[in-house]
């Protein structure tokens, strides 16, 4: 019989959808760690892993033994008396069937308790030389920066090689702060305040997700970790806290006039203007961002105009209304926001 056309192939597109399923890869990869928290983590998973294949193999094996046994013995000749191997089949259902697993299980609460949970656990105080405070929100994340006026959104930047406190709030319902090449997930919860380290060993970007089901749109709640240079995050931090800049030209101006008297300023706050609102994203310095509405969409001015047009359409059931702008009055709009820098 010959075999199916392409039957080589089949391994090559299985063993790389099974790897796709199981998370494995792209760009929030947890076996790709960038922070001793995420390596400890990274080897949890391998000693876990490698602890429940020795326990696959042992459980085969002995199931593999038996049946040798039974067919060599023959079905149906053992119902009378004490055989010979039963007290032997005793001591193999008492070491494997509890002295193994206990001794496996305490071995793995050990590494998992002694090293892992205590290096993701909460910085102790003055370990840390920066404070990050993220609010989870149905569906983005607020990023405060204590000490500073710099507020933002969805786009975290840290000093590299730095340690960092970071601290989690929530405005509405639990969500979980998880960025797995860093660190392990938070849960933010609701009236509770809960800290993890935040530390990348390599300047880079690291995507993050929220990892707690938390409504319609929980899918599109992605943030970014920037880390860099300690001088470069000095200068961004200083340009965050400042008020944001004047429109440059009339149609920026315009744009200004539009958000100001319009609905907008009464969710978004542009710190510097009459603009205070707190129930969407502050827009101070929307223009540095990279991404827009929790990195469901890049940040060019294509992209800002279908949003503000109808954000509806892109992120279902969050709580920016799609109204009907005037196309003048959007690229105006736009325009005033692409120059908050
Ligand atoms: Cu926020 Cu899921």
């Amino acid at each position: 019989m010959r075999g199916v056309p392409g039957g080589r192939l089949t391994p090559c597109v299985l063993v790389p959808a099974v790897l796709l399923l199981a998370g494995c890869g792209g760009d929030q990869n947890a076996l790709a760690p960038k922070s001793h928290q995420a390596r400890d983590i990274a080897s949890l998973f391998w000693w876990m892993m490698a602890g429940a294949w020795i326990g696959l193999a042992v459980v085969v094996a002995l199931l593999l033994l038996s049946w040798k046994r039974a067919g060599r013995r023959g079905v149906g000749d053992d119902d009378e008396g004490s055989k010979p191997g039963e007290r032997t089949g005793w001591y193999v259902v008492i070491g494997g069937g509890i002295v193994v697993p206990i001794v496996l299980l305490v071995a793995l609460f050990a590494v998992s308790n002694l090293f892992v949970i205590r290096t993701t656990q909460a910085p102790a105080a003055g370990s840390t030389r920066l404070t990050v405070l993220v609010i989870g929100h149905q569906w983005w994340w607020e990023i405060r920066y204590p000490g500073s006026d710099a507020v933002t959104a969805n786009e975290i930047h840290i000093p590299v090689r730095t340690p960092v406190r970071l601290e989690v709030r929530t405005d509405d319902v639990i969500h979980s702060f998880w960025v797995p090449q860093l660190n392990r997930k938070i849960d933010t919860l609701p009236g509770e305040t809960n800290a993890i380290e935040l530390y990348a060993d390599a300047a880079g970007r690291y995507r993050g997700e929220c990892a707690e089901f938390c409504g319609l749109q929980h899918a599109h709640m992605g943030l970014y970790v920037f880390a860099e240079p300690r001088a470069r995050f000095e200068r961004w931090l200083a340009d965050q806290a400042k008020p944001a800049a004047e429109p440059s030209g009339s149609l920026a101006a315009q744009g200004r006039d539009a958000f100001m008297n319009g609905t907008c300023s009464s969710c978004h706050a542009i710190r510097g203007t009459s603009a205070n609102g707190n129930a969407g994203p502050d827009l101070t310095h929307l223009a540095d961002r990279t991404t827009i509405a929790a990195l469901r969409l890049p940040n060019t001015p294509q992209r800002l105009r279908d949003w503000i047009g109808d954000p509806q359409r892109y992120k279902p059931g969050n709580e920016m209304p799609s109204v009907h702008i005037p196309p003048d009055e959007l690229r105006a709009l736009v325009a005033y926001l692409r120059g908050l820098r």
